[in-house]
């Protein structure tokens, strides 16, 4: 706020000035021009896989580099624990349930990108004001946040629609039905139910037809015939099933247009690299926001072939190392541009790692350090608890360790404010601007109150008591753990957050995190002289934050995630969508 003002003050003084004395001033420090602004967002990465956060085996030496030369936040928390929410409130600096982004059931990501959920055209982006403040904007990588809403190529939800000047990526995430060779990850479930019905129509139109020939019933053949164009198609989504899913979801768009369907997984990889480093260098005279939303560490985990075998932790590690490598690129080219003090870089993950991605043995999720929990739980800390890492060299202090509560929603103001804009002041921003504490003005995060959700179900509730130092967390619901003490939820894939799934709590389960940030043994009544007074301040914070949510259409209904024919992105004619309009390029060639 301090620095804010300060900013705007002399935004108001610089043309008086020029006035006056008609000639510009020139000593103004570099931290009223507008910085350009890098964004390095993992996908899947768990806080316990990065060097500079304890990891002694995997080896990041270039987001280690990063710390190193800047400030690193230990308690940097995704405001949900998946991709399709936490990065619409990261997007948004809001939670994700205010633009209707979070689950209101068990579809808790967008599934499709012929589905009709996604972020609302209403929702202002960072990336829009930086747009209006002059920034050059650009995302290369995942998005994850919708694609049309009436019509194959209407694009309301496309990053282009929501203040991208460039986009280069997938438009979904990578999934592991992206890769031929990989067990898929969708296509098990969706054969599975295709499978049986194309069995029952098959058996009956059968039946239908014997009877029919051997005149025992006296259907018409017009019913046969029908129910036999019936079998067809379903015997042709079920075959096409195999397969199919690949060039539904996985392909890869330059702006608006498809480029590659399916997606060559081989050289996605050199491509995104390709196209971050090319961003850059078109763009260095211009203030510019780069966000480089890394397809690593999702599973199936891209790795080429250099990285392969390389790292102590199997194909996970591998990918790791690979996206490090790359952060190193990416590091190199604003240095070999001189862009280096002019530039913010950010460093973080979507959310915590995939405990319950096992294949055999082989771990092939992320790795959450000393915190409990993981992926898809919205209350423990393993699901939520981030990297997070800030380098500005002559703006923000070196070698720095910030243990503040503070939120991935705090990028939305924090780059608003830098690039001379404000936030939008006909909502709620639940983001706060980050600057003060990054550069050590201030002492304390201006968060109080951390809420965090799985799907719309609230879970838990952090206080940060700032005159005491405790860090108070109270679980509402947790997850029940199978096979009882797994910490995770094998049975099933992934934690649910609401019904037979969870446990309710009342009175919470409290921690203090300050003092058992592991959440390994709640405080009691018996145990805790502050517990009573610590759950009213929580539950009348509660209280008050549920009053500032209004209901909003909800993108991920039953009946927006579902694929609809008409809203397919399609390079071709429907359903003959295949293309490849890329050439080939090898990593040697960067
Ligand atoms: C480093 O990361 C790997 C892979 O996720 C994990 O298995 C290992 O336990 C981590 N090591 C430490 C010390 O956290
Ligand atoms: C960049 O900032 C660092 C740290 O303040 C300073 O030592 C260095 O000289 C600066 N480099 C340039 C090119 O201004
Ligand atoms: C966007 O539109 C929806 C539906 O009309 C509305 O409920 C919501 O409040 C709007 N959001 C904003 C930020 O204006």
């Amino acid at each position: 706020m301090v620095w804010h003002l300060t900013s705007y003050w002399k935004s108001l003084i610089t043309p008086l000035f020029f006035c006056l004395l008609l000639q510009p001033p020139q000593t103004l420090p570099s931290i009223t021009t507008k910085p350009n602004i890098v964004l390095l967002m993992a996908d899947d990465l768990g806080i316990g896989d990065i060097g500079c956060y304890g990891n002694d085996t995997i080896r990041t030496p270039n987001i280690d580099r990063l710390a190193k030369e800047g400030v690193k936040l230990t308690q940097h928390i995704a405001a949900a624990p998946l991709c399709t929410p936490s990065r619409a409130a990261f997007l948004t600096g809001r939670y994700a349930l205010r633009s209707g982004m979070d689950a209101i059931n068990n579809y808790r990501v967008i599934f499709w990108n012929g589905g009709s959920g996604g972020l609302p055209p209403n929702e202002t982006t960072f990336a829009k004001i930086l747009q209006q403040q002059g920034y050059i904007t650009g995302l290369i990588g995942k998005w994850h946040q919708g694609v049309n809403c009436e019509s194959y190529n209407d694009h309301c939800h496309h990053p282009l629609n929501h203040g991208f000047g460039y986009f280069y990526g997938m438009p979904f995430t990578l999934i592991s039905d992206c890769i031929t060779t990989e067990p898929p990850e969708m296509d098990r479930e969706f054969r599975r139910k295709l499978g049986l019905y194309t069995q029952m129509m098959a058996l009956t139109t059968l039946t239908f037809a014997l009877a029919r020939l051997t005149g025992l019933i006296s259907v018409g053949w017009k019913t046969v015939t029908c129910l036999a164009v019936f079998s067809f198609l379903f015997f042709a989504s079920w075959f096409s099933s195999y397969g199919f899913i690949r060039y539904w979801n996985c392909i890869m768009m330059r702006n608006h247009e498809v480029t590659e369907q399916p997606m060559v997984t081989e050289r996605t990889t050199s491509f995104i690299l390709r196209e971050s480093i090319s961003f850059i260098g078109r763009n260095k005279h211009k203030p510019f926001l780069l966000f480089l939303s890394f397809l690593h560490s999702h599973t199936p985990l891209l790795t080429t072939e250099k990285f392969l075998g390389k790292s102590r932790h199997g194909l996970y590690g591998d990918n790791v190392e690979e996206m490090d490598w790359m952060v190193g690129r990416v590091l190199d080219a604003l240095e070999k541009e001189g862009l280096k003090n002019t530039t913010l870089v950010y460093f973080a993950s979507d959310h915590g790692g995939w405990l319950e991605r096992q294949e055999g043995k082989r771990q092939l999720g992320g790795w959450n350090g000393i915190y409990r929990g993981g992926k898809a739980m919205g209350g423990w800390e393993g699901g939520i608890r981030v990297p997070g890492i800030f380098r500005w060299p002559g703006v923000l202090p070196a070698n720095t360790v910030i243990d503040e509560p503070t939120s991935l929603m705090d990028i939305y103001p924090t780059v608003v404010h830098l690039a001379g804009g404000v936030v939008p002041q006909d909502r709620i921003i639940d983001g706060r601007d980050l600057m003060p504490l990054l550069q050590g003005k201030v002492q304390h995060s201006e968060h109080e109150f951390l809420f965090h959700y799985c799907g719309v179900h609230l879970h838990a509730v952090r206080w940060h008591q700032k005159d005491s130092g405790a860090i108070w967390k109270a679980h509402y619901v947790t997850p029940v753990f199978r096979p009882p003490g797994a910490g995770a939820c094998y049975d099933r894939g992934y934690c649910p957050c609401f019904g037979e799934g969870v446990t309710h709590h009342d009175p919470p389960l409290l921690f203090d995190l300050s003092r058992d940030p592991a959440e390994a043994k709640p405080v009691t009544a018996e145990t805790e002289p502050l517990f009573d007074t610590v759950i009213k301040k929580i539950r009348r914070a509660t209280e008050e934050h549920r009053r500032t949510l209004t209901p909003v259409p909800d993108q991920l209904s039953t009946y927006n995630i579902i694929w609809k024919p008409w809203l397919q992105p399609c390079c071709g004619t429907f359903p003959f969508c295949w293309c490849d309009k890329e050439g080939d390029i090898k990593l040697t060639d960067l």
